[in-house]
């Protein structure tokens, strides 16, 4: 067994079913597939080398799941403190991965209040530039020295309102890299492009476009958030939502080190009533949330909900 950027990689045997799992707390989808039952399954091979010789299988577990907030431009600096001391207070035992992402504005004072908390503070955009002449922008290695551990770029709002495109987004997620962010890279495709049919195929251009080649899960987090879900109180069904992201992780198998370790979110109208289900899809590993993170009683919800 070995851990790998996150993800603990681990050989099975036989009857031995390891699926879907979160280190904090067991989320297999096969019968019997508790977290004790994939680590006994290691010790077991680790002392019959050569039964796992003739019957090994790789299966990868799933990472830990995180939960991201997207503040976009809401809130004011104290209802932003206010929110994050809540989220402080509620998120002792919520069993996943936290992260915020407010205005660029509250960076500072909301990563002031979640000191030592353990939820992670991201941003929601970043330059591709490390300085220089670029009015307004922000440079990652900013985001960095603020104590950002994620930046999300190529939103679907940024690639509407500023017409980002694939190569933009990508040079983006670079640059978050070279400062040492981990990049929350956002793809999805819009109402006419699910309805003629084309989500998988625009989806997996807007991966090949946006991912820069080699990363691995503890340097990329992928958002599937389809556009017209996205602040509209509609979902894709949880078979939809299933084949996408599948389809994603083999997109991913391709481009990146270790496709299995990478965080794959869902986003677009999660809220607590539907967390469990859309969260419990096989190859989600999480969610981007927007509206309902701006409510610590919500957010806290869907962490809860998750498996
Ligand atoms: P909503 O959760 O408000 O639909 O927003 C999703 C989103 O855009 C997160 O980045």
């Amino acid at each position: 067994m070995q851990r790998v950027a996150g993800t603990l990689r681990m050989r099975v045997v036989g009857s031995v079913g390891v699926g879907k799992q979160g280190f904090g707390r067991g989320k297999g989808r096969t019968p019997g597939s508790a977290v004790g039952a994939g680590r006994r399954a290691v010790v077991e091979h680790a002392l019959n080398p050569i039964h796992r010789a003739t019957t090994e299988e790789e299966t990868a577990v799933a990472p830990r799941a995180l939960i991201a907030g997207n503040w976009k431009m809401n809130l004011d600096r104290k209802t932003a403190e206010m929110l994050a001391s809540a989220l402080v207070d509620g998120a002792r035992d919520a069993g996943v991965d936290l992260a915020v992402c407010p205005p660029s504005v509250y960076l500072a004072p909301v990563g002031a209040v979640l000191a030592s908390s353990g939820i992670e503070l991201g941003a929601q955009d970043c330059h591709t530039a490390q300085s220089g002449a670029h009015t307004g922008d922000v440079a990652p290695e900013m985001l960095a020295d603020l104590g950002c551990r994620y930046v999300i770029v190529g939103h679907s709002e940024r690639r509407a309102d500023h017409g980002e495109d694939d190569a933009t987004v990508r040079a983006k997620a670079q640059a978050a890299r070279r400062a040492g962010l981990v990049p929350i890279v956002c793809v999805g495709e819009t109402e006419a492009e699910r309805d003629a049919g084309a989500a998988p195929d625009v989806v997996e251009r807007q991966l090949r476009g946006s991912v820069p080649d080699g990363l691995d899960g503890g340097s990329l987090v992928i958002a599937y958030e389809p556009v017209w879900a996205i602040g509209t109180g509609r979902t894709p069904t949880a078979d939809d939502v299933a084949a996408v992201h599948a389809h994603i992780r083999a997109v991913l198998s391709e481009i990146t080190g270790d496709a299995d370790s990478v965080r794959v979110l869902y986003g677009g109208s999660v809220k607590p009533g539907n967390a469990a289900e859309l969260m419990a899809v096989e190859n989600v590993n999480g969610a981007l949330v927007g509206g309902a993170s701006l409510k610590a009683e919500d957010f806290l919800g869907i962490a809860r909900a998750t498996p």
